[in-house]
């Protein structure tokens, strides 16, 4: 795939072709005695698109966690432009990752453009008391900030709803506003946490064009999803997590082909898998590869829709305080453990996706 990060396109805190993003090396975390991620070593670079896939349980979101600060890895390391992370999710924010939630967290009653806006904080030199407080410089610092978001809701087809209330968005709408608000930090890498759970195929389509469109401005992009289809067709490099460990790492069609892939993340062969009825899976353009993800992406669909019984949410979500801390700069990872997510926050509008850590 390639990239061209030279042209005008090219966002505020792209990262030059060739450069690793994002290092990973050995991170394992652990919650009491479960190991939920266990010495995972991933790696993003520049221009890429990089999927992880894996069943309920198998540890992505907490890897994501363990890549945003919100949780410190029990060991390893995570590196992002060559620097250690800093261990809290605001700081790692302002170095350059984003990140989308698997449950929506949107403010509910600001607009499309605020919930844009409250983005950018972590890029304005005022930050977000100023913005709050309309401090001075805040007038001065506004109307470029305004700008960019506009245009960051043009980039995702939203802005003639500007001035709408987040909450009166339609669901795929909203997952959209959150890539905005997510783009608004200017980000060298962006975190995707089940960016089409939801969403009509129509929408998962025009998501997949989107993705594009954002490793084209030189952002690279780790993406969680359970449809098949989307990953395949989209992503560089895809890496399998099961039980919290890395099962594969490969290109589309070595991760297709791979019958421990088959066998983990549906349970058993199905009609159409690679080694069935041909030898090899054929890559993502090729009509076998189409049936084969198809089929992945409707079974992955249905283990989604049984998520509420299989994975309870826990008492504690550290991820709902750490949402708050982002947007208040506040600490996030010490506040108390009962936090909620803001009030004013939507909540997810997809049942099943509560467990969003
Ligand atoms: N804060 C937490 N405390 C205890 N267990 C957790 C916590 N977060 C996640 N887990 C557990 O870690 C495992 C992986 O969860 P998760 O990362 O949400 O999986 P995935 O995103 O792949 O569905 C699950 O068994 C889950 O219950
Ligand atoms: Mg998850």
């Amino acid at each position: 795939m390639t990239t061209d990060t030279t042209t005008q396109g090219a966002a505020e805190g792209a990262v030059a072709p060739g450069e690793t993003v994002l290092d990973a090396r050995g991170v394992t975390m652990r919650f009491g005695g479960l190991t939920a991620v266990r010495n995972v070593d991933l790696t993003v670079n520049s221009g890429e698109i990089v999927g992880l896939i894996g069943p309920n349980g198998a540890g992505k979101t907490t890897f994501f966690n363990c890549l945003t600060g919100l949780y410190v890895p029990t060991e390893g390391e995570v590196r992002f432009r060559g620097e250690v992370l800093p261990p809290k999710s605001f700081k790692v924010t302002a170095a350059g990752i984003a990140r989308t939630f698997q449950n929506i967290r949107l403010f509910a009653n600001m607009t499309v453009l605020e919930n844009v806006l409250v983005g950018r904080h972590t890029r304005t030199k005022e930050g977000f008391w100023s913005a709050i407080l309309r401090g001075p410089g805040f007038h001065r610092a506004e109307k470029a900030s305004r700008e960019r978001a506009m245009e960051l809701l043009e980039f995702v087809g939203l802005e003639a709803k500007a001035e709408h209330l987040a909450r009166n968005l339609p669901y795929g709408e909203q997952r959209k506003l959150e890539i905005a608000r997510a783009l608004a930090s200017e980000p060298g890498l962006l975190l995707l946490d089940e960016p089409t759970a939801g969403m009509n195929p129509q929408e998962t389509r025009a998501t997949e064009e989107l993705v594009f469109a954002i490793r084209d401005k030189g952002i690279a992009v780790l993406v969680i999803e359970h449809d098949m289809r989307f990953i395949f067709n989209l992503c560089d490099r895809v890496a399998v997590l099961v039980q919290g460990e890395k099962l594969i790492e490969g290109d589309s069609a070595t991760v297709q082909g791979d019958e421990r892939v088959v066998a983990a993340y549906l349970g058993e062969p199905f009609e159409g898998a690679p080694g069935e009825e041909a030898p090899a899976a054929a890559p993502a353009e090729g009509s076998q590869a189409e049936a084969v993800t198809t089929e992945a992406a409707e079974a992955s669909a249905a283990a989604a829709a049984e998520a509420p019984e299989a994975e309870p949410v826990e008492p504690s979500e550290p991820e709902a305080q750490a949402s708050d801390a982002e947007t208040s700069q506040a600490q996030a990872d010490e506040a108390p453990a009962e936090a909620e997510a803001p009030a004013d926050t939507v909540t997810d509008a997809v049942p099943g996706k509560e467990n969003d850590r």
